[in-house]
C-alpha cells in the first residue's frame, strides 16, 4: 500500500505557498496542522448558503441541522463509534473541563483519578481541578531515558479507590504511543473508567473506540487536517448517565446535553470534508473498499506506514549531527511505539534558537514545553527553554526531511 505523496500535496492549498521567494516546510504538524482544501471550500459554502443558528423553521436552519448531522456521521466513521456518542465543542481542553466536571459530581472525597507525567496539561489539569471536590491524584511516571510511560508504575497507582485514568494516546511532546489497552485492562480490573486524549495521535494512525474499549476519547480537528472542532467520544452509557452542567432550555438527549451554547458550524463543515478528504485517499489506495468506515482505516494505517518511514529517515539523520540529544524513541525496531514527532536539543543553543533559525529559512518547527510540562520538568529542561520539536504528518516528504538536516547541521556548527 503506497501513498501518492504528490497528490496529497496537491490538496493542500497552504504547502505551495511561498515565503519570501522561498518554498516553506510544514514541520508544526503537532501544534496545528494545515487544512484540506474541499474543507476550506466547505467553510465558505456554508458561510455562504447554510448560515443560521440550529433548529429554525426555515431552510437555511434546516441545512446547518443537516451540517452538524453529517459531522456526527462523519466523525462516528472516523472514530468506530456511533453518531450519538459523538459530542463536538470549542476545543478538546473545553470538553475535557465539561467532562472533568461532571464526573466532579460523583466523586467522594478519597476517590482518586490516575494521570501521567507525558500527557499535555489538558488531560492532566481539569483532573487535577477535581482536588476542589476531594479527590486525590495520582502521577504515573516516564522512563527519562526513552519518555516511555513507566508501565510498572501505572499498575502501582492503579487500585481500589480509582475512579478515572486518564492518558494519552500518543505524547505531543515526544511522540511516544502509549499501550493503552494495558491501561484500559488495569483500569477495568478496579472498575475505573478510561479517558484517552487522542489529539496527538489521530492525523497519524486510525482510531477503534470500539476495540479500545475505553469510556471516553477526545480529540481535536485542527489536528487533522480540518479546521477549528473540539470532539468527544463517551459511551452512550456514561454520556446519558452523567449530567453536564447546562442551560435549562438545552436538550436533554444525548449528545446535545453535553454541547454548550451554538457550535462552530463553517468548522463542522469543514470536518466533513475533511474526513471525506481521508476516506477518498483510502479508495484510492484501495478501490474495492466498500464504505467510508473501512477507507479511513485504510488511508489511516497507510499513513501510518509511510510516517513510519519518515522517522526513520529523520531519526537517522538526525543522530549523526554533533552536539544534538534526541529525547524519545531512538531504536527504529520500536518505532511501532511512536509518531514522527521527534523532539531534540542542539548544545550551546537554547531551543528557541534552534527553531528561530529554522524558521528563518522557512522550516517551521515548535519551540518549548507544548504544555507538556510535567514532561519537561521531569527531564530537567523546563527552566532553560524545553525542546524543538520536529513534527512530521502525511504531507511531509523526505526532501524536506533532508532540507532540515542540512539547516540543522549548519546551526550545529555555527
Ligand atoms: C496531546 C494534546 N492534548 C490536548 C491538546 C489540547 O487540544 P485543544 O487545543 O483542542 O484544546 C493538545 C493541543 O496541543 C495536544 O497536543
Amino acid at each position: 500500500m503506497q501513498l501518492d505523496v504528490e497528490w496529497i500535496r496537491s490538496q493542500f492549498p497552504a504547502l505551495s505557498q511561498e515565503i519570501d521567494g522561498k518554498p516553506v516546510i510544514f514541520f508544526d504538524g503537532p501544534g496545528g496542522t494545515q487544512i484540506h482544501c474541499d474543507a476550506i471550500a466547505a467553510i465558505s459554502n456554508y458561510l455562504i448558503q447554510s448560515n443560521a443558528n440550529a433548529h429554525g423553521a426555515f431552510s437555511t436552519s434546516a441545512r446547518t441541522d443537516a451540517t452538524i448531522a453529517s459531522a456526527r456521521n462523519a466523525i462516528a466513521d472516523f472514530l468506530g463509534c456511533d453518531p450519538d456518542e459523538v459530542v463536538f465543542g470549542a476545543n478538546m481542553t473545553t470538553l475535557t473541563f465539561a467532562l472533568s466536571r461532571a464526573i466532579g459530581r460523583d466523586l467522594q472525597p478519597g476517590d482518586e483519578i490516575v494521570v501521567t507525567r507525558l500527557d499535555h496539561e489538558a488531560n492532566v489539569s481539569p483532573w487535577q481541578a477535581l482536588q476542589e471536590r476531594g479527590a486525590v491524584i495520582r502521577f504515573v511516571d516516564v522512563n527519562p531515558e526513552d519518555c516511555t510511560l513507566d508501565m510498572d508504575d501505572l499498575a502501582r497507582q492503579i487500585n481500589e479507590r480509582t475512579r478515572l485514568v486518564a492518558i494519552a494516546s500518543a505524547s505531543n511532546a515526544v511522540g511516544t504511543i502509549n499501550d493503552v489497552a494495558v491501561a484500559v485492562k488495569l483500569a477495568r480490573a478496579v472498575g475505573a473508567l478510561v479517558f484517552v486524549d487522542a489529539v496527538h495521535y489521530a492525523p497519524h494512525g486510525s482510531l477503534d473506540v470500539r476495540s479500545l474499549d475505553c469510556n471516553f476519547l477526545a480529540c481535536s480537528a485542527y489536528k487533522f487536517f480540518a479546521p477549528h472542532a473540539g470532539i468527544l467520544y463517551g459511551k452512550r452509557e456514561h454520556l446519558s448517565r452523567l449530567q453536564p452542567y447546562k442551560v435549562r432550555p438545552a436538550p436533554d438527549e444525548i449528545p446535545s446535553r453535553w454541547e454548550t451554547g451554538t457550535q462552530n458550524h463553517e468548522g463542522l463543515a469543514g470536518v466533513v470534508a475533511t474526513v471525506n478528504y481521508l476516506s477518498e485517499l483510502g479508495q484510492r489506495i484501495s478501490p474495492a473498499v466498500k464504505d467510508r468506515r473501512s477507507a479511513l482505516v485504510i488511508a489511516m494505517e497507510t499513513i501510518r506506514q509511510y510516517e513510519r518511514e519518515l522517522s526513520k529517515e529523520l531519526i537517522t539523520g538526525l543522530l549523526q549531527i554533533p552536539g544534538l540529544k534526541l529525547y524519545g524513541i531512538a531504536n527504529p525496531e520500536r518505532f511501532a511505539w511512536r509518531t514522527p514527532t521527534v523532539a531534540i536539543r542542539l548544545a550551546g543553543h537554547s531551543p528557541y534558537e534552534v527553531a528561530k533559525a529554522l524558521g528563518d529559512r522557512n522550516i517551521f518547527t515548535w519551540n518549548g514545553n507544548f504544555y507538556a510540562r510535567h514532561l519537561t520538568e521531569r527531564l530537567g529542561i523546563e527552566s532553560s527553554g524545553g525542546l524543538v520539536r520536529i513534527g512530521l504528518v502525511h504531507y511531509n516528504t523526505v526532501e524536506e526531511i533532508h532540507r532540515l538536516l542540512k539547516a540543522l547541521e549548519e546551526i550545529a556548527l555555527a
